[in-house]
């Protein structure tokens, strides 16, 4: 989705703002601008990539010291310079960038058209400069009154970072579901639309809420609230290092991040045991025991988490579990029993459709647990308890250490459930936790012994453009991900079917050669995929399986990945890492941009 940065300091804005944009590129965008405050508000827009802007501007001289920056991923209108941000009102006088959608658009132009104002975009963020504009001159009150009263005229999401003619030495920040952060260091103060963009010059930020408003002057940040009326507000630190938001020598932010999943998984279990319990800061057993159903909501990877844990946790506590997607939640008027808790799952924290599922719970009146990566994103904010997963930044849009901490943070959930409800014993308790500790080494002996292997059979499976995953149980949990895997970064059309599904129709798919991915780990179901993999084997498909090896499946594959055993629960930790390796793999022999697949964004705030 769209990325925005915002600079009012002592240094060359210029600088600050294109490397801050080109952090947030993992969004997704398909053109870029800045606007400048030299002697006049000075704009420059290409369609494309930053260098393209670069390219344009390599010629300027330009020294100010306050700026703001966007890339865009279009909504309202085609991919263009004319449609690029910023957008300016008729008269010059407001210049803004702006993240999300306004939904009454059309209605606000046409009230403008009423009073003289002309629009030269496509775009539903251009009525919001010129709306404050309109507003700015009409009350004569200032921009905090201007902006106050746009944002209570506008329906839909929004983060907006706005200059104003004739307050030169300010920008002007609001927000309404839309992420955005404010930065500050002794250079100047910040805005940006996710972490990374700033991560560079400060770790101290500020959250602003929806419907607040923010002056960042060149040392200091003041808060407002809808009345107008000064807010305080306490900074908080950001404990992300630099390095982890930068590539380190790796080709691709996704590897990288892939090879990272043994020391966050490490840092992630250790943030929530102590003494060999597990310790959620703010969740009490007392609280667990209370537990009449859980409900998991969660988009794409996080929903196949959600998957993952409704099979483990119904199994383990007994409690009934019920896991849906969030777009699907938002709109489906749910049915909750009386101690409903609801846990929705997300890296970013801002997927616009959790963030509904979230609120919807809540006005329910369910008990909301967020699962969440970005510290004081808004679905962390708005959920009664959080619980976050130590991934660390994650750049790529293909989701892997925070997939592989969410699974933890689940695993632990559904431990601490089970013992709440006294469905495991002090004993079998320990052991689990025993077992959960030794993921890190495990996942680390995948990396270090099947990389290799896993890159050759990905040359081989790289010309197809077909592929199946299969598997029961968990096992079908963890191939809805690396089917999506496969899907997002190699752009082969592939499906997950629970195994016994495949002959209620899809089989009829299976050629000569078609990739069939088997995942056969949860022992005491293994010979019935066999036996679907066989099925699949006499029609002709190539079969690949992910497996412990003391499971012989020799005669039916015809490839091979082993995996080290660990206890039935933790298996979609360790069969998740050779379906990264394989779909990355994949989708660099085929020369696709990894960490950048086309269409999609790391963090989708629009509906
Ligand atoms: O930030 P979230 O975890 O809420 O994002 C959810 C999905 O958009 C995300 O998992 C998506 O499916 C990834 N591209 C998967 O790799």
């Amino acid at each position: 989705m769209c990325g925005i940065v915002g600079f009012n300091g002592k240094n060359k804005a210029v600088d600050i703002l294109l490397d801050g944009l080109s952090k947030l590129e993992y969004r997704g965008y398909d053109s870029v601008g800045i606007a400048i405050k030299e002697k006049d508000i000075e704009i420059y827009k290409a369609k494309g990539k930053i260098v393209n802007l670069k390219e344009k501007i390599k010629d300027k001289e330009l020294n100010g010291t306050c700026g703001i920056g966007h890339t865009r991923w279009a909504t309202h209108g085609e991919p263009s310079e004319k449609n690029a941000h910023p957008h300016i009102s008729n008269d010059g006088n407001v210049t803004l960038v702006h993240n999300g959608i306004i939904e009454n658009y059309q209605e606000l132009i046409e009230k403008l058209h009423k009073h003289g104002y002309t629009f030269y975009s496509d775009t539903d963020t251009e009525v919001l400069a010129n709306l404050i504009d309109y507003y700015y001159k009409k009350y004569k009150m200032g921009p905090i009154d201007a902006i106050n009263r746009t944002m209570v005229r506008v329906r839909g999401s929004y983060a907006i970072v706005v200059m104003f003619k004739e307050y030169p030495d300010e920008l002007w920040v609001a927000k309404k579901d839309s992420p955005m952060i404010i930065g500050e260091s002794k250079d100047g103060m910040y805005a940006a639309s996710d972490v990374p963009a700033i991560l560079k010059y400060t770790n101290t930020v500020y959250y602003i809420n929806d419907m607040e408003a923010a002056c960042l002057k060149k040392n200091k940040v003041v808060f407002y609230d809808l009345n107008g009326d000064v807010i305080k507000k306490e900074s908080k630190k950001i404990d992300w290092d630099i390095s982890s938001a930068e590539k380190e020598g790796y080709e691709h932010f996704m590897i990288k991040e892939i090879h990272e999943q043994p020391g966050v998984i490490e840092k992630t279990i250790h943030s929530f045991i102590n003494d060999n319990k597990i310790v959620f800061n703010n969740i009490d057993r007392d609280e667990l025991k209370k537990i009449d159903e859980v409900y998991i909501v969660a988009c794409g990877s996080a929903y196949h988490v959600g998957v993952c844990a409704g099979y483990i946790i119904e199994d383990l506590s007994r409690v009934s579990v019920k896991v849906d997607i969030a777009s699907e939640f938002r709109y489906r008027n749910p049915i909750f029993r009386k101690n409903e808790f609801v846990i929705i799952i997300s890296q970013s924290g801002e997927t616009a459709d959790s963030l509904a599922a979230l609120r919807e719970a809540k006005k329910m009146g369910a008990k909301t647990l967020a699962v969440v990566n970005v510290v004081g994103s808004s679905i962390a904010r708005e959920a009664d308890y959080v619980l976050y997963t130590l991934a660390g930044p994650e750049i790529a849009v293909a989701t892997t250490k925070a997939f592989s901490t969410q699974l933890i943070v689940m695993y632990l959930f559904a431990i601490e459930l089970s013992r709440a409800k006294k469905q495991i014993k002090a004993t079998e308790y320990k052991e689990l936790i025993e077992e959960i500790k030794l993921l890190p080494d495990k996942t680390k002996y995948i990396l270090d012994n099947e990389v290799k292997n896993i890159q050759k059979i990905g040359d081989k499976l790289s010309t197809f453009q077909d592929a199946f995953y299969i598997g029961r149980r968990l096992d079908y949990a963890i191939a809805l991900e690396g089917s999506l895997k496969l899907k997002e970064v190699s752009y082969i059309h592939s499906e997950a079917y629970a195994a016994g599904e495949l002959k209620h129709g899809t089989i009829s798919l299976i050629e000569e050669n078609t990739p069939v991915i088997g995942i056969i780990s949860q022992e005491d179901i293994y010979e019935k995929t066999i036996s679907n993999l066989v099925e699949v084997k006499s029609r002709g498909g190539y079969i690949l399986t992910i497996s412990p090896k003391k499971i012989d499946i020799s005669k039916v594959s015809n490839y091979e990945i082993h995996i080290p055993e660990t206890y039935k629960y933790f298996y979609p930790s360790l069969i998740v890492i050779p379906l990264q390796l394989l779909s990355y793999y994949i989708s660099v022999s085929r020369g696709v941009d990894v960490d950048k697949p086309r269409n999609l964004a790391k963090s989708v705030t629009v509906e």
